[in-house]
């Protein structure tokens, strides 16, 4: 069986982001972590100056991706209440503490590569936090077959009951060459529940949204310092679902955070926003 590629080059940008939430009031004071605030510290001036050249940064579309997610994911438990959550890439994301607590009949899995992982169950172990209903797993979305693949982690669910899969700040780290098998072995994996849902992140180029040089530039040393193929997906709404339906998924709607300003706490952006919340569906 051949090795699947190694990406934990990226790993140490879930840092920054689990900083982003403990300091956002999303997430736990344990989930602070040295590293986290050095970056985030690092990060502050830039972050400043995005805020007022460009009228949005970092910070702003990661907190209108966080929020956007927990309310799409809230209104799918309201629907299906013993629903299967399976977080991959959680990095130190609050999120599966937040709605354990929340919604005591799903089922919560973390997934990352084995090293976040490992550490994401420690902290969590130390919480008392995890049991049957919450568990930490190492996943490879780029490993085709092994027991860390996204087709095992997905048989080792109940198939009786509905399942969402999230993925959050990840698939811009890959081109879509690269995530297309990832796609595809979800949506046939998603095939054997009453009902599967993917919901991710997804930083577009449309022809409507400014700066999109300096998107290019960031992106650029993003990928430099995370060896990785960092790439911007999709020109339009009507490509993206296009895109979706090709790798095997019967739907998939688009959520802008703006058509959302005035039912969630998120910041708002000068212009269009520069992420989406992509929610793919299969059955
Ligand atoms: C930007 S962080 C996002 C973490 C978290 N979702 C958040 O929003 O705070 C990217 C995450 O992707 C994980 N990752 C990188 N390559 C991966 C792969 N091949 N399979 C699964 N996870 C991966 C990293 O370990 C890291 O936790």
């Amino acid at each position: 069986m051949a090795r699947a590629p190694d990406s934990s080059s990226i790993s140490f940008t879930a840092l920054y982001t689990g900083q982003v939430w403990v300091r956002h009031g999303l997430s736990e004071p344990f989930f602070h972590t040295r590293q986290g605030a050095l970056l985030y510290r690092a990060m502050s001036p830039f972050e400043a100056l995005g805020k007022r050249l460009l009228g949005g940064n970092i910070r702003t579309f990661l907190l209108q991706r966080h929020h956007l997610i927990d309310a799409r994911l809230a209104a799918l438990i309201a629907a299906d209440p013993a629903l299967q959550v399976v977080e991959i890439a959680c990095g130190l994301s609050p999120r599966g503490c937040r709605f354990r607590e929340r919604f005591a009949a799903i089922t919560y899995v973390e997934a990352d590569l084995p090293d976040m992982a490992r550490r994401k169950r420690r902290l969590l172990a130390r919480q008392g936090a995890l049991g049957p209903d919450h568990r930490v797993e190492a996943v490879n979305i780029l490993d085709p077959d092994s027991a860390e693949s996204v087709t095992a982690l997905l048989r080792r669910l109940d198939p009786t009951r509905p399942v969402v899969v999230i993925t959050e700040g990840l698939i811009n780290y890959f081109s879509l060459a690269t995530l297309a098998p990832f796609w595809r072995r979800l949506a046939e994996g998603l095939r054997a529940f009453p009902k599967g849902i993917y919901l991710c992140d997804n930083y577009p180029l449309y022809a409507n949204m400014r700066f999109q040089r300096t998107l290019k530039t960031l992106g650029g040393a993003l990928g430099a310092v995370s060896r990785s193929q960092v790439s911007f997906h999709f020109r339009s709404d009507a490509e993206t679902r296009a895109h979706f339906t090709a790798q095997g998924f019967d739907a998939l709607t688009v959520h802008d955070p703006a058509d959302y300003y005035a039912a969630l706490p998120i910041p708002r952006t000068r212009g269009t926003p520069m992420v989406r919340v992509l929610e793919a569906k299969v059955g």
